[in-house]
């Protein structure tokens, strides 16, 4: 019985270690940069299609992969709970899109606030 225990024991432990190791080491789909490239520069740019109404199905839901993407990544510099809250921001803001909710327009141009973020946590 009690060799049972140890093994349950043992086996869960392993299962715990494993896990987080793994959520440890699973690097973002994206790179911070990446992201930036993608969901805000070019032209149009799809952040400024989605601002306007005009992104696709398809686009929204490219925004909110690049989104989650980010808030995945570790920013280079600033709080770590301000990074949280502004990638979850944007994060809310293209579900919001993807689901057409009539205020998801205003949601995301609040949340898309380019300056006070890189104010925050972009290097110099
Ligand atoms: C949630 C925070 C956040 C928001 C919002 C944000 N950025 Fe950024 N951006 C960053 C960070 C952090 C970096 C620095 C990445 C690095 O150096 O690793 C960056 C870097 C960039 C870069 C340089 C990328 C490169 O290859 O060096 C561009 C261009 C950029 N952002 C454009 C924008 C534009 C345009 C907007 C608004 C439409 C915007 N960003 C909104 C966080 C943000």
């Amino acid at each position: 019985m009690r060799t049972l225990w140890m093994t349950v024991g043992l086996t869960a432990t392993l299962a715990v270690l494993w896990c987080s190791g793994n959520a440890l080491s699973a690097d973002p789909k994206y790179s911070i940069k990446e992201v930036m490239k993608l969901a805000h520069t070019g032209k149009p740019a799809l952040c400024a299609k989605a601002v306007q109404g005009k992104a696709t199905p398809e686009e929204k839901k490219q925004l909110l992969e690049l989104y989650e993407a980010l808030a995945a990544n570790k920013p280079p510099r600033g709080d770590a709970k301000d990074w949280k809250e502004r990638t979850s921001a944007l994060v809310e803001a293209a579900k919001a899109l993807v689901a057409n909710d009539p205020d998801a327009i205003a949601k995301y141009k609040k949340a898309l606030n380019c300056a006070a973020c890189h104010q925050e946590h972009k290097p110099n």
